[in-house]
């Protein structure tokens, strides 16, 4: 089976990278200047649309309608599309290229470069052959959960948007330890077992403890992580993580008002 990614940036190379060991799948990829050298390129659209059995939609969502507008121009009688385009519902996608191909939406994240993206899935026809195989591809990348597509947005917010959420805490506490002395190539590191170590033992309880009982685990009476737990309350972190989500989640809303 073809794959060709339109737009080969870091969604287009992380899906590419998660898919590439299969012996049965053949890669290009056609993108705005076509610089990568580490899988054919094509030379324009219809010339990927023309080799391509699925094809992967990975621009932002402000270049999606010129692509659609391209992509409308081709013979998608029998392609599937499948877009990981944000905030861009499938209705939009219809409405630019009409009856021809199968449609598929995915909201993976970056960790699928590493097989480890949770990534939301919806299929204008849920029970096709093609929806199956690709959702049966997407499994070889880390979860997929089927979703209704009314649930992208907040998914996107959380699931899509949620790794540099979570780097931006981790830029914070590196920036505070800075007066440690320690060389920065170390600081990263050092972050990267904290974080390691932390979702070790979150996915050993998860299922047999509440978060915030393995929180209690570490907080003694009197102690430093009381303390810190104090002030986040006191400066109602649920309040300003809420309102995180919620910024992103209107975002993707709001991106397929604009398209
Ligand atoms: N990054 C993530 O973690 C993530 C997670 C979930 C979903 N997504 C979704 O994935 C999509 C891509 O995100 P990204 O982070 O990979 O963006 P990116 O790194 O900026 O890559 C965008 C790609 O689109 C190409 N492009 C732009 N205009 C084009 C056109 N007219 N024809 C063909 N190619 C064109 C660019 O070409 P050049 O390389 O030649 O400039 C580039 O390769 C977005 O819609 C985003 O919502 C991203």
């Amino acid at each position: 089976m073809n794959y060709g990614f339109i737009g080969f940036g870091n969604l287009g190379r992380a899906l590419y990278l998660s898919l590439k060991d299969d012996k049965n799948l053949s890669f290009a990829y056609v993108s705005k200047n076509n610089k990568r050298k580490d899988i054919r390129s094509m030379k324009n659209i219809p010339a990927l649309v023309s080799f391509s059995d699925v094809v992967w939609l990975c621009v932002k969502p402000s270049d999606l309608p010129e692509v659609l507008a391209e992509l409308r121009k081709t013979e998608l009688n029998g392609k599937t599309i499948v877009s990981p385009v944000a905030g861009i519902d499938l209705a939009f996608i219809r409405k630019n290229l009409g009856k021809g191909p199968e449609l598929i939406r995915i909201m993976p994240n970056l960790a699928i470069a590493y097989k480890k993206s949770v990534t939301a899935f919806c299929a204008d026809k849920k029970n096709s052959v093609k929806a199956k195989i690709i959702r049966r591809v997407l499994l070889r990348s880390g979860r997929v959960i089927d979703l209704p597509e009314k649930h992208f947005d907040l998914f996107t917010a959380v699931f899509g948007s949620g790794p540099a959420f979570l780097l931006e805490i981790m830029r914070v506490f590196g920036n505070m330890i800075k007066e440690l002395g320690i060389a920065e190539k170390d600081v990263n590191l050092l972050l990267a077992d904290l974080m390691a170590g932390t979702l070790v033992h979150f996915r050993k309880n998860q299922n047999k403890k509440t978060i915030a009982d393995l929180i209690g685990g570490i907080a003694s009476k009197g102690g430093t992580t009381e303390a810190g737990l104090a002030y986040f309350k006191k400066k109602n972190l649920d309040e300003l993580l809420a309102g995180v989500i919620t910024a992103a989640r209107d975002r993707s809303k709001k991106l397929n008002t604009k398209a």
